[in-house]
Protein backbone atom coordinates (compact mmCIF):
# COMPACT_ATOMS: atom_id res chain seq x y z
CA UNK A 1 0.00 0.00 0.00
CA UNK A 2 1.29 3.31 -0.57
CA UNK A 3 -1.10 6.00 1.20
CA UNK A 4 -1.43 9.56 -0.31
CA UNK A 5 -3.18 11.92 1.28
CA UNK A 6 -5.79 14.01 -0.97
CA UNK A 7 -7.47 16.00 0.73
CA UNK A 8 -8.78 17.32 4.06
CA UNK A 9 -11.45 15.65 6.07
CA UNK A 10 -12.84 18.94 6.64
CA UNK A 11 -13.56 20.02 3.47
CA UNK A 12 -15.63 16.63 2.81
CA UNK A 13 -18.05 16.50 5.67
CA UNK A 14 -20.17 13.46 5.88
CA UNK A 15 -22.74 12.62 3.96
CA UNK A 16 -21.00 14.59 1.12
CA UNK A 17 -18.56 13.84 -2.13
CA UNK A 18 -15.67 15.84 -3.86
CA UNK A 19 -13.78 15.09 -6.89
CA UNK A 20 -10.21 14.81 -6.91
CA UNK A 21 -7.37 13.70 -9.27
CA UNK A 22 -4.46 11.53 -7.87
CA UNK A 23 -1.57 10.89 -10.06
CA UNK A 24 -4.12 12.32 -12.94
CA UNK A 25 -6.34 9.62 -12.04
CA UNK A 26 -9.92 11.82 -11.37
CA UNK A 27 -11.78 9.95 -8.00
CA UNK A 28 -14.79 10.61 -5.93
CA UNK A 29 -13.92 10.95 -2.21
CA UNK A 30 -17.13 9.84 -0.52
CA UNK A 31 -17.81 10.67 3.01
CA UNK A 32 -20.36 8.13 3.99
CA UNK A 33 -19.90 9.02 7.88
CA UNK A 34 -17.27 10.67 10.09
CA UNK A 35 -15.55 7.56 10.93
CA UNK A 36 -15.75 6.27 7.15
CA UNK A 37 -14.44 7.50 3.50
CA UNK A 38 -14.40 5.47 0.38
CA UNK A 39 -13.15 6.15 -3.10
CA UNK A 40 -14.14 5.72 -6.61
CA UNK A 41 -13.55 6.60 -10.07
CA UNK A 42 -15.47 9.40 -11.45
CA UNK A 43 -16.61 8.03 -14.67
CA UNK A 44 -19.99 6.16 -14.51
CA UNK A 45 -19.66 2.87 -16.05
CA UNK A 46 -23.14 3.36 -17.79
CA UNK A 47 -22.24 6.09 -20.04
CA UNK A 48 -19.17 7.80 -18.38
CA UNK A 49 -20.53 10.77 -16.89
CA UNK A 50 -18.57 12.47 -14.29
CA UNK A 51 -20.04 10.58 -10.59
CA UNK A 52 -18.93 13.67 -8.98
CA UNK A 53 -21.61 15.31 -10.13
CA UNK A 54 -24.06 13.03 -8.19
CA UNK A 55 -25.48 12.60 -4.80
CA UNK A 56 -24.18 10.53 -1.67
CA UNK A 57 -27.44 8.90 0.28
CA UNK A 58 -25.63 6.08 2.58
CA UNK A 59 -23.22 3.71 0.98
CA UNK A 60 -24.97 4.84 -2.21
CA UNK A 61 -23.54 6.99 -5.10
CA UNK A 62 -26.42 7.99 -7.76
CA UNK A 63 -24.90 9.28 -11.08
CA UNK A 64 -26.00 12.53 -12.40
CA UNK A 65 -27.12 11.56 -16.10
CA UNK A 66 -29.67 8.55 -15.30
CA UNK A 67 -29.55 7.90 -12.01
CA UNK A 68 -27.79 4.62 -11.99
CA UNK A 69 -26.35 4.10 -8.31
CA UNK A 70 -23.41 1.94 -6.97
CA UNK A 71 -22.28 0.70 -4.11
CA UNK A 72 -18.86 2.42 -3.09
CA UNK A 73 -17.68 -0.19 -0.99
CA UNK A 74 -17.58 -2.19 -3.69
CA UNK A 75 -18.65 -0.46 -6.88
CA UNK A 76 -20.85 -2.28 -7.77
CA UNK A 77 -24.12 -1.21 -9.49
CA UNK A 78 -27.39 -1.33 -7.19
CA UNK A 79 -29.78 0.31 -9.52
CA UNK A 80 -30.43 0.27 -13.92
CA UNK A 81 -29.10 1.68 -16.08
CA UNK A 82 -26.02 0.81 -14.54
CA UNK A 83 -25.15 -2.48 -14.85
CA UNK A 84 -21.49 -3.12 -14.30
CA UNK A 85 -19.52 -1.95 -11.60
CA UNK A 86 -17.06 0.89 -10.93
CA UNK A 87 -13.45 0.88 -9.65
CA UNK A 88 -12.75 1.69 -6.11
CA UNK A 89 -9.85 3.01 -4.25
CA UNK A 90 -8.98 1.72 -0.91
CA UNK A 91 -9.22 5.03 1.46
CA UNK A 92 -8.98 6.02 4.75
CA UNK A 93 -8.90 8.84 7.57
CA UNK A 94 -5.53 9.13 8.90
CA UNK A 95 -5.02 10.74 12.34
CA UNK A 96 -4.01 14.05 11.40
CA UNK A 97 -7.11 14.41 10.03
CA UNK A 98 -6.73 13.89 5.72
CA UNK A 99 -8.08 11.44 3.75
CA UNK A 100 -5.95 9.27 2.16
CA UNK A 101 -6.18 6.59 -0.78
CA UNK A 102 -3.42 3.82 -1.68
CA UNK A 103 -1.97 5.27 -4.52
CA UNK A 104 -0.90 1.83 -5.75
CA UNK A 105 -4.33 0.81 -6.59
CA UNK A 106 -5.16 4.12 -9.03
CA UNK A 107 -7.53 2.91 -11.58
S1 LIG B 1 -24.25 7.80 -17.30
FE1 LIG B 1 -24.52 7.18 -15.24
S2 LIG B 1 -26.45 6.17 -15.22
FE2 LIG B 1 -26.14 6.76 -17.28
Amino acid sequence: MSWTKVVRATEVPAGTIKAVAVDGSPLVICRVSEGEAFAVEDCCSHDDAPLAGGSLSDHVIECPRHGGQFDVRTGQPVRMPAASAIDTVPAQLTEDGWIAVDAEQLP
